[in-house]
């Protein structure tokens, strides 16, 4: 343990689910860390979790200027961040031939102009050792039935980081993405339904879902210099879904 002891770091989505654990995880390992989202029970209800080395901040990824709250924050604060997990993000189904110019609007502006602000605004507190960690999915990478703009949005999560390392060449700050297979989290529950998520377990190798503690901890290594020569990077987590 204490393999991220001193850095700071911002966790959007960092109330529940992935991001939480993921923020759990890194407190565990000596980090400060800063959790965002929109809404402040959920906010409220973390924090008393994580305890003192925790620190929320209420906000939207798709509002540039709630981001630059948070950055202001964070240097208010800490000086200097070492680490973003973008992680913030929301899907759900809606078959071709029903989508809307509204579900894609909101799919996208959470998804991937929320996770380009995130780590846009964030870029002047960084510096080397920084990394960034972008959290993709395994539907960006295979055909999940209905889910046309989630998918989408996490197919060019996964380029973002592509482009960035090549963005970020000299300033020695790393940008992967870690890409979840069907965790049991809130958004699973809503996004598939009960049954969904039970055929999602079964047509996983490992036959369950993953907890999102799992994510966290692969989110921990990324976060850490164990992973010091990796950047533009896919890490699948996803108990072998996408990878047959
Ligand atoms: N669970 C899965 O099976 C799975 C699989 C692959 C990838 N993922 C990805 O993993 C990430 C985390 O999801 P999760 O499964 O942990 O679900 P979750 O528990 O619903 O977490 C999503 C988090 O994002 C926050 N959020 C949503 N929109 C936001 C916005 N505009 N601004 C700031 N925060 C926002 C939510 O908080 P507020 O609503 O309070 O803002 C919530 O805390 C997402 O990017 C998701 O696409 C999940």
């Amino acid at each position: 343990m204490g393999k991220l002891r001193g850095k700071v770091a911002v966790v959007t989505g960092g109330a529940t689910g992935i991001g939480r654990a993921a923020a759990k995880r890194f407190i565990e390992e000596g980090a400060f860390v800063f959790i965002f989202g929109r809404r402040q029970d959920a906010l409220d209800a973390a924090v008393a979790d994580l305890g003192p080395n925790a620190r929320a901040v209420k906000g939207s990824v798709s509002d540039e200027a709630d981001l630059d709250r948070l950055y202001a924050e964070v240097k208010a604060e800490r000086g200097t961040l070492d680490i973003v997990f973008a992680n913030a993000g929301a899907g759900s189904p809606l078959p071709l031939g029903k989508i809307t110019a509204e579900h894609i609007d909101e799919t996208f502006d959470t998804n991937v102009k929320g996770t380009i602000f995130t780590v846009q605004r964030a870029l002047p507190l960084m510096g080397p050792g920084g990394s960034i960690i972008l959290t993709g999915s395994s539907a960006g990478t295979t055909g999940a039935p209905g889910f046309s703009a989630y998918s989408a949005s996490k197919a060019a999560v996964r380029n973002l980081a592509r482009t960035w390392a090549e963005d970020l060449k000299g300033t020695g700050i790393r940008v992967n993405v870690l890409s979840p297979g069907a965790t049991a989290t809130e958004l699973a529950k809503e996004a598939l339904g009960e049954e969904g998520q039970r055929a999602y377990g079964a047509m996983t190798p490992l036959q369950r879902m993953a907890d999102p503690a799992e994510i966290g901890a692969v989110a921990a290594f990324l976060a850490s210099d164990d992973s010091s020569f990796m950047t533009a990077s896919e890490v699948a987590v996803d108990g072998g879904l996408a990878q047959l």
